[in-house]
């Protein structure tokens, strides 16, 4: 699998890519299958539906590796917080977490998550032995803004009060987090996942030293208890907003530092320095000109050429993205990158 060589840093005929949210709205097989189960959390709790899904990006795109169809707030729902999915909103939590007490009643939830399990070995069972399958959570950071805001946030009062005036709070709900994402990305990678990815995607809402204590810790904590069992399964981190915090993330036990977009490459290439494999980082609206997504391709594989890196996005599709401008990228990453 050029997939997972390139997490382990080993050569590759070309750079593998793959792109975050591949599967989704931007593809009209995914909104034939949207329209046929009807809501999203009942598509992620279909293991038939998931493989489905999930393999949709990877045919119409041949892409190097399919990401599970799934969503990083199942694991809250599952331990216990109804979830909903509201047009125009986004992720509904109506019950949220704001006291210890909140906390203790709260389940575990990495064996009710079966359905995902299933939906990984299906998926396994059709996907090409030479592309990879990466299973995933959402950081114990990320999630619990979630899980404390009870929806998304541009500020997030309440979890940033907690940050200052209710940590001990916070802490006991990023513990239990973190045991919960271990246990679930653990048995993803039983049920055949040939890599797993952490979503941090509000780390960069935190101040540097809060960053460090109240996400990367936990986050780092997940990668070497992952690593100490599975030494054989790469472990890929995404933190949006945190550039100028990585020259602290490169010695933690991730194999792969994915960047966002406001991190120029040369930067991040330069600060890496080769010591991981970097993933990214494409701004994902300069799909919506081919012109656009040439002058990005051909300046990322320059700046990577001869270092380790996966090429992806910055962050997700956008679901208006045309589909034959992301085949065109696939194409074009893959031609220009080819040794
Ligand atoms: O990358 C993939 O294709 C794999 C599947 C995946 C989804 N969500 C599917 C999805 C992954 C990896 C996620 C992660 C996720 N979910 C994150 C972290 C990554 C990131 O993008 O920052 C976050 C913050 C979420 C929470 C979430 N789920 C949001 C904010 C939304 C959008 C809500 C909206 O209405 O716009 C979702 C829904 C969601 N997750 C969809 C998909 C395909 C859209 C569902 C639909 O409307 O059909």
């Amino acid at each position: 699998m050029i997939f997972v060589d390139a997490c382990f840093k080993k050569e590759t005929p070309r750079t593998p890519i793959w792109m975050m949210r591949q599967a989704g709205r931007s593809l009209p097989e995914y909104r034939e299958t949207r329209k046929r189960v009807g809501s999203f959390i009942d598509m992620t709790k279909n293991p038939d539906v998931v493989c489905e899904v999930t393999l949709q990006p990877v045919d119409r795109f041949d892409v190097d590796a399919a990401i599970l169809f799934s969503d990083i707030l199942n694991l809250p729902m599952e331990m216990g917080l109804p979830l909903r999915f509201q047009a125009g909103v986004g992720p509904i939590f109506d019950k949220t977490i704001s006291t210890i007490e909140d906390i203790d009643v709260l389940n575990p939830a990495s064996e009710k998550l079966e359905y995902v399990y299933e939906g990984v070995r299906k998926i396994r069972e059709k996907l090409d032995d030479a592309k990879a399958l990466i299973g995933f959570a959402g950081s114990p950071w990320t999630i619990a803004t979630y899980m404390v805001e009870g929806r998304g946030s541009k500020q997030y009062p309440k979890i940033k009060r907690m940050v200052y005036a209710d940590s001990n709070t916070l802490h006991k709900l990023l513990q239990l987090n973190t045991k919960e994402t271990i246990g679930y990305l653990k048995n993803q990678i039983k049920a055949g996942a040939n890599a797993v990815m952490v979503f941090d995607s509000w780390g960069g809402a935190l101040e540097k030293d809060k960053f460090f204590e109240f996400s990367w810790n936990y986050m780092k904590e997940i990668a070497s208890s992952i690593k100490e069992e599975y030494p054989q399964i790469p472990v890929i981190l995404f933190s949006k907003g945190v550039g100028l915090y990585l020259e602290d993330m490169v010695d933690g036990e991730f194999d792969v530092i994915g960047i966002d977009w406001n991190t120029p490459i040369e930067y991040a290439a330069n600060i890496v320095n080769s010591k991981k494999t970097i993933q990214g980082n494409m701004d994902p609206t300069r799909l919506y000109s081919k012109e656009a997504t040439k002058e990005a391709v051909l300046h990322i594989a320059n700046v990577m050429r001869g270092k380790p890196h996966i090429f992806n996005l910055g962050h997700g599709i956008l679901p208006d993205t045309d589909w034959e401008n992301v085949k065109y990228f696939v194409d074009l990453v893959k031609e220009v990158t080819s040794k």
